[in-house]
C-alpha cells in the first residue's frame, strides 16, 4: 500500500537551508509544469483547498503550504470541492482528532464521484503512528501523509503523489532543521503570524505537543527580522511572533539571546505599528521582558499567560513549574507594570487526581487574577503522555459540572474587564468589514477586543482612533474620531 515510509530525515546530517529551499523550488516549478499540464487537458486551472485544525502554528504552517500551491498555479479556494484538499490537523485534544475523522468520510464520498480528486494530510496527528495506521486502514484513498517535521518538503512529496498510485507516507521522528524562504500565501495583507521557534521542552503532563513538535528549535534573530522586514514591506502592520514558549527563547541559539533582545529588535522595524507574541509560560516570563513591554510603543496590550490550574498540587503534577502564589504574584506585578494591559488565559478542568478543593484553587485565582478572558478546556486523555496513565481520572459528570462552573464565572469577570474601556477613545487595526451589517467594519484593540463601528472597505488594515461607545460584554460598538 505505502510507497514510502520514512521514519528519519533522508541524509544523514542535514542539509543547508539554502540549498533545501532552492531544492524545494524546483520541485515548485516541476509542480507547475504538472498545473500547466492539466490545465491544457481539462480546459480548467486545477483548485487547491487547505484546512486548517488548531493553533495558531498551524494557521501560520498552512499559511506556507497555500504559498507553495499558489506558487505552483493551483487555483486557491475554500471550498473541499476542489482538485486538491489538504488538511492540516490538530491532536491537542480528542475532539480534534474526531472532527478530521468525520471529515474524512465526507472527503471519500466526494472522492468517490471524482477519482482524481488528491487527498492529502499533515500537521500534528500525523506525527502519532496509531493515526496513520487507522487512516491506512480505513481511509485508504487518502494519497499523501507527511508530518510537521518536514513540512517545508510539501511540493517535493506532492510531485511523488502524482506520480503514484498508491498513498505516499513521509514522516520524521524529529529534526534540527529550519529551512527558510520559502512562499507563503498570508491570510491577511495587514497582519502576519512569524514563528521565532518552533517545538517545546516542558513536557507538560497531559500535553502531546512536544511529542508531536519535536524539541524547541529557535530562528535566527536575523531571519526572523528579515521576514518581517520583507512582510512589512509588503503591507503587513502587525505582526504575532508565535512559539509554544516564547519566553524561552534563543536559549539554544550559538550567540544566545533573549525573547526581551528579540523584541527590542523587531520594534526597530520601520513601518511596524504593532508586536503580539504567544505563548508566553509563566515559569519563563522575566523581569526584562515586563520592561520592554511596558516601554515600547509597538508591542500590544495583552499578554496570553496559561495558569492550566489553580491548585499548587496539580501545577506539580501537570508540571507546570509554578504554584498558585508565584502565578499571583506574577499577574499582580503585571497589572502593576502595566494597567491597560489585558492578561488572557488557558485553564484546564478535570486533569487526573483534581479534586473539589483543586478546583475551587482554581475558581479563587480567576477571581483574583480577574482575566480579560480565558478559553477553558476538559481534559483529554492523550496516549503516551504521562497524565494518560495517572490513576485517579475525574469522572465526566463531575468535570463537566465544575466546566459549568467555570465558564460562568470567567464570562461574568470578562464582561467586567471589558467595562474597563468603556468612553476611551483608542487606536483600532480595522481586519475585515462585518460580516453582519454592510456598513460596519470590525477591528481590534490593543489589548485584543473586538469593536464594530460605521466604516468602508477602504479602511481595512489601517489603524484608525475609535470611540468605544457600547459596550456588549465581549465586544463593543463605537465610533471613528478621525481628528484624534
Ligand atoms: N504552549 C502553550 C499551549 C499550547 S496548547 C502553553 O504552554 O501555554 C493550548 C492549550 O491547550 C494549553 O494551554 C492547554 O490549556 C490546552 N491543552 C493542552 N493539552 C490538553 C489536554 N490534554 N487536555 C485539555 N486541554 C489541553
Ligand atoms: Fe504543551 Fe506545556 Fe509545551 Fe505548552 S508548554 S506546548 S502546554 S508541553
Ligand atoms: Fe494542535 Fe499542534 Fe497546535 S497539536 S494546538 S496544532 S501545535
Amino acid at each position: 500500500m505505502t510507497d514510502l515510509v520514512r521514519n528519519e530525515p533522508e541524509r544523514s546530517g542535514y542539509p543547508d537551508s539554502a540549498d533545501e529551499s532552492g531544492r524545494q523550488r524546483h520541485f515548485i516549478e516541476k509542480l507547475g509544469e504538472y498545473v500547466e499540464d492539466r490545465t491544457r487537458r481539462t480546459g480548467k486551472r486545477p483548485s487547491a483547498c487547505v484546512v486548517t485544525f488548531g493553533c495558531q502554528m498551524n494557521a501560520r504552517d498552512s499559511e506556507k503550504l497555500r504559498g507553495i500551491l499558489e506558487c505552483a498555479g493551483f487555483e486557491l479556494s475554500e471550498d473541499e470541492g476542489a482538485d486538491l484538499v489538504l488538511y492540516n490537523t490538530c491532536t491537542v485534544r480528542e475532539n480534534a482528532n474526531l472532527k478530521v475523522y468525520g471529515r474524512l468520510g465526507y472527503l471519500g464520498s466526494l472522492k468517490k464521484k471524482d477519482p482524481d480528486k488528491v487527498i492529502a494530510l499533515c500537521g500534528c496527528m500525523m506525527q502519532e503512528p496509531e493515526v496513520v495506521e487507522k487512516i491506512k486502514k480505513s481511509y485508504p484513498f487518502v494519497n499523501l501523509i507527511f508530518g510537521t517535521h518536514n513540512i517545508f518538503k510539501f511540493a517535493e512529496l506532492l510531485c511523488t503523489a502524482l506520480d503514484s498510485e498508491r498513498m505516499i507516507i513521509d514522516l520524521w521522528k524529529d529534526t534540527d532543521q529550519i529551512v527558510e524562504d520559502l512562499p507563503e500565501q498570508r491570510t491577511y495583507r495587514f497582519k502576519s503570524g512569524v514563528n521565532i521557534m518552533f517545538g517545546c521542552n516542558n513536557f507538560c503532563t497531559y500535553c502531546i505537543v512536544p511529542y508531536v513538535r519535536g524539541r524547541e528549535r529557535s530562528r535566527r534573530p536575523e531571519d526572523i527580522v528579515r521576514e518581517i522586514e520583507k512582510q512589512v514591506a509588503d503591507g503587513v502592520c502587525e505582526v504575532m511572533l508565535l512559539g509554544q514558549n516564547v519566553n524561552s527563547y534563543g536559549k539554544n541559539l550559538e550567540e544566545p539571546v533573549t525573547f526581551a533582545q528579540l523584541l527590542r529588535q523587531v520594534e526597530q522595524i520601520e513601518g511596524l505599528s504593532r508586536i503580539r507574541f504567544m505563548t508566553s509560560h509563566p515559569k519563563d516570563l522575566s523581569s526584562e521582558l515586563i520592561e520592554v513591554m511596558k516601554n515600547s510603543e509597538k508591542i500590544c496590550r495583552h499578554l496570553h499567560l496559561p495558569l492550566q490550574s489553580g491548585s499548587s498540587r496539580l501545577l506539580h503534577r501537570m508540571n507546570r513549574h509554578y504554584t498558585k502564589e508565584q502565578f499571583l504574584d506574577l499577574v499582580a506585578r503585571l497589572r502593576r507594570e502595566m494597567p491597560d494591559l489585558a492578561i488572557t488565559t488557558d485553564i484546564i478542568v478535570g486533569f487526573p487526581g483534581e479534586t473539589e478543593e483543586d478546583f475551587e484553587e482554581t475558581m479563587d485565582v480567576v477571581r483574583r487574577a480577574e482575566f480579560d478572558s480565558a478559553f477553558t478546556f476538559i481534559y483529554s486523555r492523550r496516549s503516551g503522555t504521562p497524565a494518560a496513565v495517572m490513576p485517579d481520572q475525574v469522572p465526566d459528570e463531575v468535570v463537566k459540572e465544575r466546566f459549568g462552573r467555570l465558564l460562568a464565572l470567567v464570562q461574568e469577570i470578562s464582561r467586567k474587564q471589558a467595562l474597563k474601556v468603556q468612553g476611551q477613545v483608542q487606536p483600532v487595526l480595522v481586519e475585515m468589514m462585518n460580516e453582519q451589517d454592510p456598513h460596519l467594519v470590525t477591528g481590534r484593540l490593543s489589548n485584543n477586543l473586538l469593536v464594530h463601528f460605521p466604516g468602508t472597505p477602504d479602511m481595512i488594515g489601517t489603524i484608525v482612533p475609535v470611540e468605544l461607545t457600547r459596550c456588549m460584554g465581549f465586544y463593543y460598538y463605537g465610533t471613528m474620531c478621525p481628528d484624534r
